[in-house]
């Protein structure tokens, strides 16, 4: 077992979460809800990600959310930050270890789609790799063949869908594209992008995805969305948006999450 496992299964004492969720840039405020809460600061982690990205906290916080025994991973790094797509692999992997079974992903994003407004909440049903990058490039073994046809866990999503139903919050559903980041897209891409088939775009999510699905994980990830894409208003895009946008949507994927998270676990 890796060092970083063993630091966190220390860190768990008698408790065994089998949910992980990573949250996205602004969505810190879901630690908050979380009861019981233990803090694990990922310098306390080996391999654990140290990013320096504002808007990310860096710690795993271990605790209940809606009575369901979970680990939260608030902070992410990204791709854009070392060029390094398998940056969240040792963290991901410590996960497993524990015995984490079901990984929940969440991002800020852009909307291509003028259907799904900034505040709103996109389920995110397949992805689009648009980065070039892959985690698992340079993985020695066959396990590197890793099929992205249900990459999304149906059944998860459903459980997702019938907590929109329940927290009575508006739950879009769509398809993210995965740009390198850190600069934001032209409004040339954002057409693209549009035409391609995607609903959202985004600068994480889609390598852990890979990796949660190679580690042979469940996964599900939704998007909040701070912004339209680059050309689809006048505005300038920032993170400063991004930041100030994300927990408007933040709040409702936290009510969705209270009710579905109960549904995942079983
Ligand atoms: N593009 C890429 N990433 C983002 C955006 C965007 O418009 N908004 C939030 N994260």
């Amino acid at each position: 077992m890796s060092a970083a496992a063993d630091a966190l299964r220390d860190r768990l004492g008698a408790r065994r979460p089998r949910v992980a969720l990573v949250l996205g840039s602004g969505l810190g405020a879901l630690v908050r809800e979380v009861e019981d809460a233990h803090h694990i600061p990922y310098r306390d982690l080996p391999g654990f990600p140290v990013s320096a990205v504002s808007g990310h906290a860096g710690e795993v916080v271990s605790g209940w959310l809606a009575g369901v025994d979970v680990l939260i991973l608030s902070g992410r790094i990204h791709y854009y930050e070392a060029g390094n797509a398998a940056a969240m692999r040792p963290a991901l992997e410590a996960l497993k270890a524990v015995g984490v079974e079901i990984l929940c992903l969440t991002n800020a994003a852009g909307s291509v789609n003028p259907a799904i407004a900034p505040g709103e909440v996109m389920l995110i049903d397949d992805h689009i790799a648009f980065s070039g990058a892959n985690p698992l490039i340079g993985e020695p073994t066959d396990a590197r063949f890793v099929g992205m046809t249900s990459a999304y866990d149906p059944q998860l999503r459903e459980a997702m869908l019938r907590g929109a139903i329940k927290a009575e919050e508006a739950l879009h559903r769509g398809v993210y594209m995965w740009f390198s980041g850190p600069s934001f897209e032209t409004p040339a891409e954002i057409r693209m992008a549009r035409v391609l088939g995607a609903d959202a775009v985004g600068m994480s999510t889609v390598p852990e995805t890979i990796l949660g699905r190679f580690l042979g994980l469940r996964v599900v990830g939704a998007s909040v969305v701070t912004n339209f894409g680059a050309g689809m208003t006048g505005a300038e895009l920032s993170h400063t948006e991004t930041k100030d946008m994300a927990p408007i949507g933040g709040a409702k994927l936290a009510r969705i999450l209270a009710h579905a998270l109960p549904e995942f676990a079983l």
